[in-house]
Order: structure tokens, then sequence, then C-alpha cells
């Protein structure tokens, strides 16, 4: 059986992360992204990633099945310390210990990039999705009521907060 590998993603990779998250968005329940970037618009994404910003990937031999974003929460510089993660994995891949092998790859990066916190925005409908980043650490701030409409369905947004271990 092919193994599966966790590693950065690279402007080559833009196909195959698009096509990953517009099968979640299709399924409309997970995310607040309702409408994907297309190939060329993910592939100019991941080629303006800063220094300070990445996107790994799960690969299954060839296929990617899921991805982590990891970027800045605000341009201002008095939140340089701040980064905000999104994950996003194909539905036959999930539960399988591949968002956590994500979070490991992600948050080792995050340490180097000098991140002191990160911040994740779950909608309040998702439960598999808060317990999951509670499991990684993550612990619930806030909050923000109809902060989605999707289809004409509100729903809520709750703020995760998780802060770097330095030593
Ligand atoms: C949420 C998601 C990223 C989690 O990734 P995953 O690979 O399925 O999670 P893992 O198998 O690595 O699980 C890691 C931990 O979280 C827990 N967990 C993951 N999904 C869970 C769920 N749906 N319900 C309860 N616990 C869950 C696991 O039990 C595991 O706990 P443990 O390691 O302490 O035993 C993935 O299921 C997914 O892509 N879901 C659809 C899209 C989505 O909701 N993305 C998040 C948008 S904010």
């Amino acid at each position: 059986m092919t193994k599966m590998a966790i590693r950065k993603a690279t402007p080559f990779d833009g196909p195959g992360i698009a096509a990953v998250m517009e099968t979640v968005a299709a399924e409309r329940v997970y995310s607040a992204i309702d409408r994907p970037w297309d190939v060329s618009a993910q592939t100019r994404y991941i080629e303006s990633l800063s220094a300070r910003e990445t996107l790994h990937v799960a690969v299954r031999g060839s296929s990617i099945v899921g991805f982590q974003v990891l970027d800045q929460w605000s341009a201002i510089d008095s939140m340089a310390h701040v980064g905000q993660v999104g994950t996003f994995l194909l539905r036959e891949w999930r539960a399988l210990g591949i968002g956590r092998e994500l979070w490991t790859a992600t948050e080792a990066f995050a340490r180097t990039a000098a991140y002191r916190k990160i911040v994740i925005q779950v909608r309040a409908s998702n439960a598999g999705a808060q317990e999951f980043y509670k499991r990684l650490g993550f612990e619930e701030c806030r909050q923000l009521k109809q902060q989605i409409l999707i289809d004409g369905v509100a729903d809520d947004e709750i703020l995760f907060e998780y802060f770097i271990r330095t030593s």
C-alpha cells in the first residue's frame, strides 16, 4: 500500500488543491468558502505565499487528498505573531489521522516562522471540526453570530486560538 506523504505545496499542486477545495465546498456544510478558487487562482495564491506562510498537502501516490494552509491573520504589524489555519480533506480520507499529521508539519513551521498563536474560525454547525481543533489543543474563544450565509441559511462562526509553546 502506498504511504501517505505530507509535504509543502508547490505551484504545481494548484490543480490538486483546487480539486479538494471544490469537493469540500460542494458539500456545503463544512466551510465558509462557498465559491472556491479555480486552478489558476489557487496556483497564484501558492506562488504568492510569503516566507512566513505555507500550505502543506497530504499526498497518496500522485493524488492530493487534503491540505492545511497557514497564513497571517492580518497584515497589521502588531498582529504579525498571529497566524490562521484551514484544513480540508476529501471525505474518504477523514478520521485517519491525516489532519493531525498536517498539523504537526504546520505547527513546526509556525514555530520557526515566529508565530506565537494560531487562530481558526469554524462554523458552529461543524461539530466534527471543532472537536478536531480542540484535540489539537485549540481553545474556544467567542462566537460570531450569523456570520455566514450559504444557500440562504445562516450559520455562526466560532473562534478558537492556540498558543505556541516556545520552550
Ligand atoms: C476536520 C478535519 C480537517 C479533521 O482531519 P482528520 O484527518 O479527519 O482528523 P484526524 O483523524 O487527524 O483526527 C485528529 C483528532 O481529532 C479528532 N477528530 C477528528 N475529526 C473528528 C470528528 N468529526 N468528530 C470527533 N473527533 C474528531 C480525532 O478523534 C483525533 O483525536 P485524537 O488524535 O486525539 O485521537 C477533516 O475531517 C475534514 O477535512 N473535514 C471536512 C472539512 C472541514 O470540516 N474542515 C475544517 C473547516 S474549519
